[in-house]
């Protein structure tokens, strides 16, 4: 894990606003936000749902995020499944988990008229390692945990969101280690999709064997990238 990140983690981060209105987290030591500053709802319902999850056209799928952090991934997902009738099994991962006290304060399910599912986007945050939660057709199991300490199914997910923090704060993120577990832990025409659309990091996801696609992302993203596992 990064020392650079490992040093700051006890510092707070602070909430700001992004440019379509939602709120964010920033830390300033970082200069890092867990979504980014032209949208953080816009980014998250083009790069992972439109791109990533509606892009492999199955009903019944098996996601893994990197990076549960405030949870609007994990909850916009959760509501797609309820809307489009899809039957999901959402894992995710996260080694440095937000106090909810914090999280409350971006008001997600109410910018995302979904103020009658908060207590599940609660019972996500508050679930122990491991702890397996059944929201209708939606399975959520959380690991608390780091990514490189953490043993993964093979052939298992269709979709992988990878959001971590960019290649700048967290490099060994963005290596072969951890995209080789990735590509290991995925099903054949698996999709990764992500907002990174980092030189060495395309490279090096072609050099493990995925078709990579880039493709025009959200507003003030030229760019990103999808990641398929055509094997
Ligand atoms: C860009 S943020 C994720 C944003 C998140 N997807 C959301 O919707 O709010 C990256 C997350 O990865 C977590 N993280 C950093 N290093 C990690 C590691 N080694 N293993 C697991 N999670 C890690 C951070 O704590 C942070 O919550």
């Amino acid at each position: 894990m990064s020392s650079k990140y490992k040093d700051i983690k006890h510092i707070q981060s602070r909430i700001i606003v992004t440019k379509d209105n939602s709120k964010t987290l920033l830390i300033p030591e970082l200069d890092e936000t867990y979504h980014s500053t032209n949208g953080a709802i816009t980014e998250s319902k083009h790069i992972f749902i439109k791109e990533g999850l509606l892009y492999s056209q199955r009903k019944k799928l098996n996601v893994f995020e990197m990076g549960f952090g405030t949870g609007l991934n994990a909850f916009i997902t959760y509501l797609t499944s309820i809307n489009k009738n899809l039957n999901i099994d959402y894992s995710c991962i996260e080694c440095f988990p937000l106090p909810y006290s914090l999280v409350k304060q971006l008001n997600y399910s109410s910018l995302l008229k979904a103020t009658d599912l908060d207590l599940d986007f609660e019972k996500m945050h508050l679930a122990k390692s491991e702890e397996l939660l059944e929201l209708g057709n939606f399975n959520f199991t959380k690991y608390l945990n780091a990514i490189q300490e953490q043993k993964l199914p093979k052939n298992h997910f269709d979709i992988v969101y990878y959001d971590a923090f960019g290649p700048k704060v967290q490099s060994e993120l963005w290596e072969r280690p951890l995209l080789q577990k990735m590509w290991d832990s995925m099903k054949n025409e698996g999709v990764l999709v992500t907002y990174c659309a980092q030189g060495q990091f395309k490279r090096t996801l072609k050099e493990i064997g995925f078709h990579l696609e880039s493709i025009p992302g959200p507003p003030g993203k030229r760019e990103i990238s999808r990641a398929l596992k055509l094997s």
